[in-house]
């Protein structure tokens, strides 16, 4: 399970070399927003060539509906990234599109069908946020949904997100819960979005800590320096595993209850299954390291 993705700009031959060492589970070299669409050429060769031979790297193409979708995937697919970030999706339509075509392209290239896989930010759009519901059962390659604050601001002519307590603005924090919502219908990972203020790491630990509570399994980096902080962040504390497996023993010493005390607190077969879930992402996490 991946707790962080570290974005990577495709252009930047500094970043690259350097966004391996930061420990992130996943890296995203970007080909949209932070590459200026006159470098774009030069940046897919560059992400090609470092997609080569490596694991748990991702690529940001453009937009579905852009020309520069077609170039990006014909560019980065023969090097086999792990998957495709699809930005400013319409609707579940675009990844199911975007799928058959990496079909097509892991064919011709000689790539084990169905290898590649998606992740859509299916917020970035107005209109995206009422045709949620349609990444159930969408494509087999979509492993996850993440969601964006900063094209939305632009589209609803907002001149900010946040509050002054860095709080989400209503709209955004709908936003943010649509995707995660929508994440859970379509049983993949929701993977909550960018922290943009890099230098405030305290500020991101308790953000992130929330975002777990909430049910998000990972979440976007931007900077190195905030890799370690997200990955502590996504981790169940020893704490939160030890309470997991006296609810598990309760309901083992126990067979056939529906119900049982623990701490003078209720317990029923929902904690149960919080319970085990949490014990099963602790196994995977502690795996990773
Ligand atoms: N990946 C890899 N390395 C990165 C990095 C990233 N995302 N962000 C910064 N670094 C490197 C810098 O190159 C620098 O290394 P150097 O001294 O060898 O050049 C070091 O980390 C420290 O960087 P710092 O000076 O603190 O930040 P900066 O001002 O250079 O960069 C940003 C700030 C925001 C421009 C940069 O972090 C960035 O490009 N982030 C990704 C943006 C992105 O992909 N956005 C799209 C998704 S929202
Ligand atoms: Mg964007």
């Amino acid at each position: 399970m991946n707790r962080s993705f570290l974005f990577v700009p495709a252009d930047s031959e500094r970043k690259m070399k350097k966004a391996g060492d930061a420990g992130a589970d996943a890296l995203i070299l970007d080909l949209e927003d932070s590459v200026a669409p006159e470098v774009r050429p030069e940046a897919r060769l560059m992400a090609s060539e470092y997609l080569q031979g490596k694991q748990d790297v991702w690529v940001r193409i453009n937009p579905f509906d852009s020309e520069d979708a077609a170039a990006d995937l014909e560019a980065v697919m023969p090097a086999e990234p792990t998957g495709i970030v699809l930005p400013k999706a319409r609707s579940a339509a675009d990844a199911i599109a975007l799928s058959r075509r990496i079909d097509e392209l892991e064919q011709r290239h000689g790539i084990e069908q169905g290898q590649t896989r998606i992740i859509v930010l299916c917020t970035e759009r107005p209109e995206a946020l009422f045709t949620l519901h349609g990444y159930v059962g969408a494509t087999e390659r979509l492993l996850g949904l993440s969601w964006g604050a900063e094209d939305l601001s632009v589209a609803v002519g907002a001149s900010a997100n946040r509050d002054e307590q860095g709080n989400w603005l209503p709209a955004f924090e709908m936003a943010r819960s649509l995707c995660l919502l929508a994440a859970a219908a379509a049983e993949v990972t929701a993977i909550d979005t960018v922290f943009t203020d890099f230098r405030d790491a305290e500020g991101l630990l308790r953000y992130a800590e929330g975002a777990r509570r909430t049910g998000f399994s990972g979440m976007l980096a931007i900077h190195p320096a905030q890799v370690a902080v997200i990955n502590t962040a996504f981790e169940p504390s020893t704490a939160e595993i030890e309470h997991a497996e006296s609810i598990v023993e309760l309901f083992d010493a126990n067979p056939g209850a529906g119900t049982v005390g623990l701490d003078g607190k209720m317990i029923d077969r929902p904690h149960l299954a919080q319970a085990q879930r949490l014990l099963e992402r602790a196994k995977h996490t502690k795996n990773q390291k």
